[in-house]
């Protein structure tokens, strides 16, 4: 149970006397301890904003954002699939509104993302030359990148190219475009968007091999005298087998680079899954045991998510002179994708708030290390 939750609990002369010091409206957001103001001195936090988020529909929900996060990435309406519906069709509105949140609430943007295999418009499917295929590529990041320039911090320019060996991904832009897609893209997006930061952004880039592929990548777009400021290793983990030492590693060989590293989509699957990693295009089967926690997640894995989540902002706050942020792919248990991501309907408990916006014990702990 979380220590601030009962504040309205309380007995009457100790309520009388919190509400008394506290102005009502804002009892629940005060009362919680603030991520972004604890970490405000180590590096950015960061949360996933989905449509309901971005356009404020519930006022609490805003109001808690705010409190707690100083950095947003946009979940989905930024991605081509959204912005770019049709071959000349662009769709700025939610986007638009994002930058305005943003503004709004003094919260940095993660423009995600340029260039992905996944949730592409439909069109592309119907293109068979590489000439149509250039044009795309070219005009979605000089349309995109150039009209946020400015507006947004940055870009992941490049999203999940490798494969988990470390060979590149045999996407529709290798297919097409070969090898040196991710420097062309890189390219593009520094000349459309000069004073944007721009990022390469993966899962599982801190396990060796795919690491390896990554350093290359980043290498080649270096040497090719294009800029890339930055790497985000995504951080779609599994509870109890959170790769410390592998992520450890590979802040101290992204670093000697010369890039920033940052853990962009951090969550932490507490479900059964056959498989490591986040490819969205990947599912699994339901069976009658991968929805095992429909009401509540037993208290021995709550508390061994709570032990994972203090390691792993231990190992950032050990290198916080080099991680710039840390982002959750979702403000709370009920916005994650992973209720229904590899399988549909489950009910899962990644993050750090519940499904009312409460501390879990994972809250706590991390809290606690700066205590
Ligand atoms: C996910 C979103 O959270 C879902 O809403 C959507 O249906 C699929 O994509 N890696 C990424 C993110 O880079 O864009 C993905 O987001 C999660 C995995």
């Amino acid at each position: 149970m979380s220590a601030y939750r009962n504040i309205f609990s309380l007995n009457k002369t100790a309520f009388f006397l919190a509400t008394a010091i506290l102005p009502l409206g804002s009892v629940y957001a005060q009362t919680i301890p603030s991520l972004k103001d604890t970490f405000k001195k180590d590096f950015g936090i960061g949360t996933a904003l989905n449509n309901a988020q971005i356009d404020e529909r519930d006022p609490k929900m805003t109001e808690f954002i705010v409190s707690q996060f100083n950095m947003a990435t946009p979940e989905n309406i930024m991605k081509s699939a959204l912005i770019h519906p049709g071959w000349d069709t662009y769709n700025f509105e939610m986007a638009d509104k994002l930058v305005a949140f943003g503004k709004k609430h003094n919260i940095k943007i993660n423009g995600h993302t340029l260039i992905w295999h996944s949730q592409l418009p439909p069109f592309i499917r119907g293109i068979k030359s590489a000439d149509s295929i250039r044009t795309f590529f070219t005009e979605h990041i000089k349309t995109v990148a150039g009209r946020y320039d400015g507006k947004v911090l940055s870009w992941d320019v490049v999203n999940e190219a490798l494969n988990e060996d470390g060979t590149m991904r045999k996407s529709v832009f290798l297919q097409y475009l070969g090898d040196d897609f991710v420097t062309e893209a890189f390219r593009l997006a520094q000349q459309a968007a000069p004073k944007t930061e721009l990022y390469y952004n993966d899962y599982n880039n801190e396990q060796p091999a795919k690491r390896a592929g990554c350093i290359e990548l980043i290498k080649k777009i270096k040497a090719a005298g294009v800029r890339i400021d930055g790497v985000g290793i995504q951080g779609h983990w599994h509870v109890g087998k959170v790769p410390l030492k592998d992520i450890e590693e590979s802040i101290l060989q992204y670093l000697a680079l010369g890039v920033k590293v940052m853990f962009t989509e951090l969550d932490i699957e507490v479900l059964p899954r056959n498989f490591q990693g986040a490819d969205v295009g990947q599912r699994m089967t339901a069976n009658a045991q991968s929805n095992p926690y429909p009401e509540a997640l037993p208290d021995s894995v709550q508390q061994q998510l709570a032990a994972d989540y203090e390691a792993l902002f231990k190992l950032f706050l050990k290198h916080k002179d080099k991680v710039t942020r840390v982002t959750f792919w979702g403000v709370n248990d009920a916005n994650s994708w992973l209720n229904n991501w590899p399988i549909r309907g489950r009910t899962s408990y990644p993050l750090l708030f519940d499904r009312n916006n409460q501390p879990k014990p994972a809250f706590e702990k991390v809290i606690a290390l700066k205590k």
